[in-house]
């Protein structure tokens, strides 16, 4: 069956113009003009950009206490057709097997394709060798921890020396969440010795230089290592330039900022009658002149994508709730995979912040690129025919009314939109129009990311060895 998308405005990341995509199966056939007779349906895409299927390469589906996969139909209808998720360690469990039990999760269930991310919970002695394990399973990246002292995921500098020394052998891209764990700490039991308990306060407890000190610190091991690393979530003026600066020098160190950053501020962890509590995640949300300052770096390609963090803690707002009277007991994480793309587009395209190349590079090409999906994330012959046809004349706003997300709160209420997918298609099929996902649920396969991949580009050789 071959399906030509017609007469849309093709946006890459280095380009656009008016065109035609052919379809022939799950695979991008070919993009010219002229291709509607090749086809055996034709889909009129008149006044709409036509974009590729985003790519998001950082979920929590099922970590950190977010919901499951049964809700990523919230992926779909906001344009995102690639999720790379972070499959949870248990204890005693090696990083290979907990990524294997995430997938089992993930099969039948999810909505869109899927790949997952490794992270360390349990730093057992052999942990470099499990890092060296996890291309054979299709994992490209693992993710350590600086934070989050006395949990589970919390590493110690010795083991993540280990750790990128391990990565680098293997191919490995290393992530870290680079907070320094003793200011927190600190911090935190100075707050609420003075009984300041309220979410605002997450944010106090986790000043900006302490993401500061965590990255300049995470760089400088790197750079012992000989490993190249991917800042995650970066929030902040001084580390977003930690990491510009380092690149800069010749180190192969990438960052990725997240919607909410970029987006929301400080003031929103004030929000009374323990709103505030909502918008707790880490690193916090920082006061304006930080999202100015990431809007400038992804725009110059000092940060190389934008991902959502999408953490839909379960349970929602009561869930929150728990920290009431204590803010360092509020579950972490902020839904936003629905959003990303919308948000993206609205107050980034729409408000000549980045351009329409730009946001293609930020949302779907650099991530795939970022992860080692070589299928994704471009309108390229032989590419999955994932694609958004995106609407540029609707106007509403976001609503929890509308998320698929399973929370009864979105971070971006009242939030107007500068457009929405009109219609999203997987691998040529379509799943979701105009907000409604249409297809039958679990659609979505798991993707295979090749180690060696873009941190790795300018320093290995060994890029080739790995073929699925
Ligand atoms: O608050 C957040 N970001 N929750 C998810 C965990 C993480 O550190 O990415
Ligand atoms: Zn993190
Ligand atoms: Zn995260």
């Amino acid at each position: 069956m071959k399906t030509c998308i017609a007469n849309g405005t093709i946006v890459t990341d280095e380009a656009e113009f008016v065109g035609d995509i052919l379809i022939d199966g799950e695979t991008i056939a070919a993009v010219g003009k002229g291709l509607s007779s090749l086809a055996d349906q034709v889909v009129d895409a008149t006044g709409m950009f036509v974009l590729p299927g985003g790519v998001d390469e950082h979920t929590h589906y099922g970590s950190f206490g977010g919901l499951l996969f049964d809700t990523t139909a919230a992926a779909a209808v906001g344009g995102t057709t690639t999720i790379v998720d972070f499959a949870p360690q248990a204890r005693g469990e090696t990083l290979a097997d907990a990524v294997e039990k995430h997938a089992r999760l993930a099969k039948g269930v999810c909505c869109v394709d899927y790949a997952f991310h490794s992270m360390v919970m349990d730093a057992a002695a052999d942990l470099p060798a499990q890092i060296a394990q996890l291309p054979r399973h299709g994992v490209s990246a693992v993710k350590i921890f600086m934070a989050y002292k006395g949990t589970p995921y919390y590493m110690e500098d010795e083991k993540l020396i280990e750790a990128m020394m391990a990565a680098r052998n293997t191919g490995v891209t290393m992530m870290v969440h680079a907070e320094n764990p003793d200011i927190i700490t600190v911090e935190t039991r100075l707050l609420l010795a003075e009984g300041r308990t309220d979410p605002i306060n997450h944010y106090f407890a986790r000043p900006p230089i302490a993401e500061a000190e965590g990255t300049r610190h995470a760089i400088r091991l790197a750079k012992f290592a000989d490993c190249p690393l991917m800042v995650m979530h970066v929030t902040v003026k001084e580390a977003m330039e930690a990491v510009r600066d380092a690149f800069d020098q010749g180190q192969p160190v990438f960052g990725e900022t997240c919607t909410h950053y970029l987006t929301l501020d400080t003031s929103y962890l004030a929000k009374p009658n323990f709103e505030g509590a909502k918008y707790v995640c880490s690193p916090p949300l920082r006061p304006k002149e930080h999202g100015k300052a990431l809007w400038e770096a992804v725009a110059k390609g000092w940060l190389t994508a934008v991902s959502s963090d999408h953490c839909a803690v379960a349970g929602g707002f009561a869930a929150k709730k728990r920290g009431m009277g204590d803010f360092s007991k509020i579950p972490n994480g902020c839904p936003g995979v629905q959003e990303r793309m919308g948000m993206l587009w609205a107050q980034g395209v729409m408000k000549g912040r980045i351009s329409r190349q730009k946001f293609v590079e930020l949302t779907a090409t650099a991530p795939a690129r970022n992860v080692g999906l070589e299928k994704k994330g471009q309108l390229t012959p032989g590419f999955d025919a994932d694609i958004v046809l995106y609407d540029p004349s609707y106007q509403g706003t976001f609503t929890v009314a509308d998320s698929l997300a399973g929370l009864d709160y979105i971070a971006y209420e009242g939030f107007p939109m500068a457009g929405r997918p009109d219609k999203v298609f997987l691998r040529g099929r379509l799943i979701a129009e105009k907000g409604r996902y249409v297809a039958p649920a679990g659609l979505g396969v798991r993707l295979r990311a090749k180690p060696y991949a873009r941190a790795y580009e300018a320093f290995s050789p060994h890029a080739e060895e790995y073929t699925f």
